[in-house]
């Protein structure tokens, strides 16, 4: 059984007293068994804070949005894997489409900071989704699937249980046009199906996947429900922490994890 992975991306949001408020309304009331996750991809300077914030929780973890793929160096204004785990965060945003489009990082560019992630032993979460025009041309599978097969290249089967897999078409990232269900799941039993014959059915039993792309506290249980989608990566509905945590409840009654 795969466990159920919610999972808030703040982006470039909140300052430190937002955040305080922030973790406290979140957990206010907040329970989850050891069949759900939640996780708060927050900014480099608030790693620490909110890992301190959410101690003692439970299946609560905090990630960051992003990493370097050196572990150390002349790397002016990066981040390295070492410094996001030394900071008390146990998971990473690899690939994200913000990144990929205004950063330039390309599928080779994510592998590196998959397999840096891995033997620094952060869960990375790897973010692959097709633009408008690769749908409306037909692309979607191609691109998908060489993000995938690119993204996990060099990976041993073994590591592969540390990593998550997130499915975000560019087009439903903050637009308010979210995949349908049904467009999310073909893509990710697709997906699922491209790990299975790289690297084994059963290893592609166990990976969540995620789907992310406004996704809100009403379109939630109609996602989750289908088979292969399990999780979500919420960028603007998590922003508001009642909002997100209302999400996390009915998510996981929709999924049945
Ligand atoms: P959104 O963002 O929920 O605001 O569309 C999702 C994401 O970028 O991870």
């Amino acid at each position: 059984m795969r466990k159920c992975v919610l999972a808030a991306n703040w982006k470039m949001n909140h300052t430190s007293r937002d955040v305080r408020r922030y973790v406290d309304r979140f957990l206010k009331g907040l329970r989850l068994d050891d069949r759900a996750e939640a996780i708060l991809f927050v900014p480099f300077p608030y790693l620490k804070l909110v890992a301190d914030l959410l101690q003692g929780a439970k299946n609560v973890g905090v990630g960051a949005q992003n990493l370097h793929w050196e572990p150390s160096g002349a790397y002016t204004g990066e981040v390295s894997a070492e410094m996001i785990t030394d900071s008390g965060a146990r998971y990473v945003l690899v690939g994200h489409s913000e990144r990929r489009k205004y950063f330039g990082e390309d599928d080779q560019a994510v592998n590196r900071k998959l397999r840096r992630s891995i033997d620094a032993s952060l869960r990375p979460v790897l973010c692959l989704g097709e633009t408008w025009e690769e749908r409306q041309g037909g692309l979607t599978e191609k691109v998908t699937t060489r993000s995938l097969q690119v993204g996990l290249q060099g990976i041993r089967a073994e590591d592969l249980s540390t990593v998550y897999v997130a499915y975000e078409p560019v087009w439903a990232i903050g637009t308010g046009r979210h995949a349908t269900p049904e467009q999310a799941e073909e893509v990710h039993t697709r997906l699922r199906g491209v790990i299975a014959s790289g690297f084994g059915r059963a290893q592609a039993e166990a990976i969540p996947i995620l789907y992310g792309g406004s996704t809100n506290p009403e379109n939630t249980p109609e996602l989750m429900r289908a088979p292969d989608i399990d999780g979500l990566l919420v960028g603007g509905a998590s922003l508001d922490p009642e909002k997100f945590r209302k999400m996390i409840e009915s998510g996981i009654e929709a999924c049945g994890c």
